[in-house]
């Protein structure tokens, strides 16, 4: 599998410092609050576990599944609510926890569809934010690493369900694509 990558981006080390650093943010926006903290499967599941560990705050966790992507390394720019949260947001502080914003879709569907049930407040923190892939106008509130655009795999983000597994954040060789 580590033979199919091309360039490491962000090493396992640097996003661990990342975590600690937005966790420091998190904990002194949410001091004296509860926010129910939502992790975007699947893509954040990683990111999901180290940053609520890193935050210094009374929480709820839930997860949420969307999909806008289908196998493909572009955005099909419809989403699909797959499983959704167990938890009434209505008139709680909300964090979304995703991997990446790419064309800010699957951000934007989350963003209405919490704000439409009556959400007091919706942060959003990523990973990574791709911002030349941007179709819809979207902002994150707390970002680790701004990535240039390129389809990145690891630590989460998958290839055709591949590679989620691998510690850090790359880009795959071009003939993994050419392969498929
Ligand atoms: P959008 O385009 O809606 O993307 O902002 C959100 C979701 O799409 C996936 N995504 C990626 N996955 N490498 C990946 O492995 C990428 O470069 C990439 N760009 C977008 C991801 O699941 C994200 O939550
Ligand atoms: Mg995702």
């Amino acid at each position: 599998m580590n033979n199919d990558i091309l360039k490491v981006l962000y090493s396992k080390e640097e996003i661990d410092n990342a975590c600690k650093s937005l966790g420091n943010e998190i904990s002194k926006t949410y001091a004296g609050k509860t926010p129910v903290v939502v992790g975007v499967l699947k893509g954040a599941i990683f990111f999901m576990t180290d940053i609520v560990r890193a935050v210094d705050s009374y929480m709820q966790i839930d997860f949420i599944d969307v999909s806008s992507y289908h196998g493909a390394t572009e955005s099909s720019g419809t989403v699909e609510l797959l499983q959704d949260i167990n938890t009434n947001i209505t008139g709680r502080d909300v964090l979304i926890v995703e991997d990446i914003v790419d064309t800010g879709r699957t951000l934007k569907f989350l963003l209405d569809t919490f704000a439409d049930r009556g959400a007091k407040s919706i942060k959003v923190c990523t990973l990574l934010d791709k911002p030349a892939g941007r179709k819809v106008d979207v902002k994150s509130d707390f970002t680790g690493f701004k990535v240039p655009n390129e389809f990145v795999v690891g630590y989460g983000l998958d290839y055709d369900e591949k590679y989620r597994n691998l510690p850090y954040i790359g880009v795959l060789k071009p003939e993994i694509y050419a392969n498929k």
